[in-house]
């Protein structure tokens, strides 16, 4: 094991949202810049969701949306552009909420605010809008910088009206415990962590997952694991029921050297499906 993926002494703990919040300010230039983000289906007026979210996400027309750790506002816009009646996006890094509102404008929207906050704070931020959503949605290397799931529950719980839905899509925690480092055979991975242990963990990683070539002086971050039980746990400790659960072989960005990519543009398996890469889940407030 890489040894600056030991976990952080105690007293650094508090750090998480300093480390991580620099870290993420920083990518969102690189994720501007010539190797980022592909904003273009966007501009050309219906942004781009990738294969799962669109197969999953269903008809968002007329909804009010909450879009959690928005980043650059692409799906936030993507679900605007697909007749969303209002996106809201929170996210905690200044300039990538600059970026969702430049994006916005360019697209012509008047139906999205993008909100900064914690996400854990998202009631203080966004305080007369306690069961104003249709449709919580996040996605995509979210719960992973959240160390407390039950709070992260709980502000899916304050914002959706009764009725309404959670729709989650994430890396899976099985395949999170896996890396490149250590690889042992033909591409395949070696332990990152253990699955139970929750953390925080530290890393110390200039690379940035868009741009190869992007070497990040912020690189120090802090990631929480959340076992899949205790994902669904959270979510009913906060009043919410479980619709459904997907676990797929296909994530969508490159998890391991050895993965290639499917017909749908997904990162997978090169031979069978080993492991879950993803999963998605849809969650309703009774
Ligand atoms: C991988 S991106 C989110 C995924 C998004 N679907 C994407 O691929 O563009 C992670 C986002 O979470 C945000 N973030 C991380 N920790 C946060 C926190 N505690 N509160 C709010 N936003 C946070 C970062 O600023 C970043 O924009």
């Amino acid at each position: 094991m890489n040894p600056s993926w030991m976990p952080m002494a105690a007293s650094s703990t508090s750090d998480w949202r300093r480390l991580n919040q620099a870290n993420w300010d920083e990518r969102t230039a690189v994720h501007l810049g010539p190797r980022g983000y592909d904003l273009s289906s966007h501009r050309s007026g219906r942004g781009e969701l990738d294969a799962i979210v669109e197969a999953e996400i269903g008809d968002v027309s007329g909804l009010a949306i909450l879009h959690l750790q928005c980043h650059l506002g692409d799906d936030s816009v993507a679900l605007a552009q697909r007749g969303a009646r209002r996106v809201v996006g929170v996210d905690f890094s200044p300039p990538a909420l600059d970026a969702a509102r430049n994006l916005s404008a360019e697209c012509g929207l008047n139906n999205t605010r993008f909100v900064l906050s914690d996400v854990l704070c998202t009631p203080a931020a966004l305080p007369e809008d306690a069961g104003a959503f249709d449709l919580v949605f996040t996605s995509w290397g979210t719960i992973c910088w959240l160390p407390d799931l039950d709070a992260w529950a709980e502000v899916i719980g304050y914002a959706l009206r009764p009725g309404g839905a959670l729709y989650f899509a994430d890396m899976h925690p099985v395949a999170r415990v896996f890396d490149d480092e250590g690889i042992r055979a033909a591409g395949f991975p070696g332990w990152r962590f253990p699955y139970f242990e929750h953390g925080p963990w530290h890393f110390d990683d200039a690379a940035d997952y868009m741009d190869a070539e992007a070497r990040l002086a912020n690189s120090r971050t802090v990631e929480f694991q959340h076992t899949l039980s205790s994902i669904l746990a959270a979510l009913r400790r906060a009043g919410l029921r479980l619709d459904w659960l997907r676990e797929h072989p296909g994530l969508v960005w490159k998890p391991f050297a050895g993965c290639v990519r499917d017909a749908q543009g997904l990162w997978t398996w090169p031979d069978r499906p080993w492991l879950p890469l993803s999963l998605s889940l849809r969650a309703l407030k009774p």
